[in-house]
């Protein structure tokens, strides 16, 4: 049991995980239970303090009045939180009221997670799909650290990754961590999917549809797994609908493998935001450069293509994006930017090169500033460093002829262009 428990008591609504992320911030251990949970075993975590929270239940039933007034008569401090502004009050709260010492850390959670994954897995099989991005990558290490060699993750490369990426993953997970590595090569199993697709969300679609069948016929070779691994961070949950309107069909929420002989999806990030999602894979060890890689959507460059996608599309966006990151990196502002990537536009138009006419792409580069990827900021590249992006995309990329800058915030734009 950690000692410094606080306990959110959700009454339904959106805000438990943002407050609970808020106390997280102030270094303080919390768990969520929805408001009908056992009092007994309410009263045996023994926790310093209660925050209430939500509006969906409706309080005045004789009932929730029952259950809550068992909880006031413990006689144990606690705070209703409705909107968001709470910062203030809550450290307050926490340290002064509830007496907590803030010494929760980052290594306390993934020990705990660590531990629960290993009592509830046993010695059962667990298979994971691992795109090499953070997210998935942390679920798998998490994993691994709690049952080793039970796991195997399944790499799918779709042909719509980074230039190298494939290779890279390849090479970091099956030299560093002890898990089993299958690397499906399915390109041109996608293209074919995807010729003559327009429409973001049907592209989408298709990209997260054959990747779970690709998986499958990868996971029936292994036969019979009791859990499936999903990297799914809390934001995913939040921006595919659940508690808002849907903004778009997330590749890793929602879509699960039909003919995958398991009996759960293990999930052992979806509480945390991204920036915590780091800190755990640091706190397991995963190099920096892993951890820090900036996120890649399950998509991939599938949703940086407007239009159709066309292979020889995916070799000139792979390229483009690898200068500007070259770049950028160079220029020692990686670290700054939350995000940045080159997208090609289905604009064409003219220009000139060694004295002829050229009707060619527009690349639009993207950066921007985060800290929970739900809302952004543009990032003020400098010129100079645009400008030079700029010459060598021209320079060194066939069939591209104009640059554009993306000085759009999210909202009202989001950071992906589809
Ligand atoms: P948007 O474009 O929605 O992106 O502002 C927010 C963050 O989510 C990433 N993203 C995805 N990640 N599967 C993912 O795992 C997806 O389908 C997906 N779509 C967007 C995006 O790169 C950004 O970091």
């Amino acid at each position: 049991m950690e000692k410094e428990l606080i306990i959110i008591i959700d009454f339904g609504g959106k805000y438990v995980q943002l407050i609970a992320r808020q106390i997280r911030q102030f270094n303080v251990y919390c768990e969520i239970l929805p408001y009908s949970t056992d009092f007994e075993r309410i009263k045996a975590m023994a926790p310093k303090g209660f925050i209430f929270t939500g509006n969906v239940v409706d309080m005045n039933n004789p009932d929730v009045i029952e259950w809550t007034n068992r909880i006031h008569d413990l006689g144990l401090p606690i705070m209703s939180i409705d909107n968001l502004k709470a910062s203030d009050n809550l450290k307050d709260f926490l340290y002064n009221t509830c007496h907590c010492s803030g010494s929760w850390r980052m290594s306390s959670y993934v020990e705990l997670s660590i531990r629960r994954l290993k009592e509830k897995i046993g010695d059962q099989k667990v298979l994971c799909a691992l795109s090499g991005g953070v997210d998935s990558s942390v679920a798998a290490v998490m994993i691994s650290k709690a049952v080793g060699k039970q796991l195997t993750c399944i790499f799918v490369d779709h042909g719509l990754l980074r230039k190298n990426e494939a290779d890279e993953v390849e090479e970091i997970f099956s030299n560093q961590f002890d898990l089993n590595l299958i690397r499906v090569n399915a390109q041109d199993r996608f293209y074919n999917k995807l010729a003559g697709v327009t429409d973001p969300e049907s592209k989408r679609k298709i990209i997260g549809e054959e990747f779970i069948r690709v998986f499958e016929d990868e996971a029936k070779k292994i036969g019979r797994v009791d859990y499936l691994v999903q990297g799914t961070i809390y934001p995913d949950i939040i921006e595919s609908g659940v508690g808002s309107g849907l903004v778009k069909s997330h590749h890793n929420v929602g879509g699960l493998p039909d003919y995958v002989d398991f009996k759960e999806i293990i999930e052992p990030l979806r509480d945390l935001f991204k920036d915590e999602v780091r800190q755990a894979g640091l706190v397991l060890g995963i190099p920096e450069k892993l951890v820090y890689r900036q996120p890649f959507p399950g998509p991939g460059l599938g949703v940086r293509i407007i239009g159709d996608i066309t292979p020889d599309k995916v070799k000139i966006l792979q390229e483009a994006d690898y200068i500007y990151r070259e770049e950028i990196a160079k220029a020692g502002l990686d670290k700054q930017i939350s995000q940045y990537f080159a997208v090609l536009t289905n604009l064409k138009s003219v220009g000139v090169k060694n004295n002829e006419r050229t009707y060619d792409y527009t690349v639009a580069l993207r950066a921007v500033k985060t800290s929970d990827f739900m809302t952004a900021e543009y990032v003020e590249i400098p010129w100079e460093v645009l400008g030079k992006i700029s010459t060598r995309i021209v320079n060194e990329v066939d069939h591209v002829n104009r640059i554009c800058y993306d000085i759009t915030g999210k909202p009202p734009a989001t950071i992906e262009w589809e």
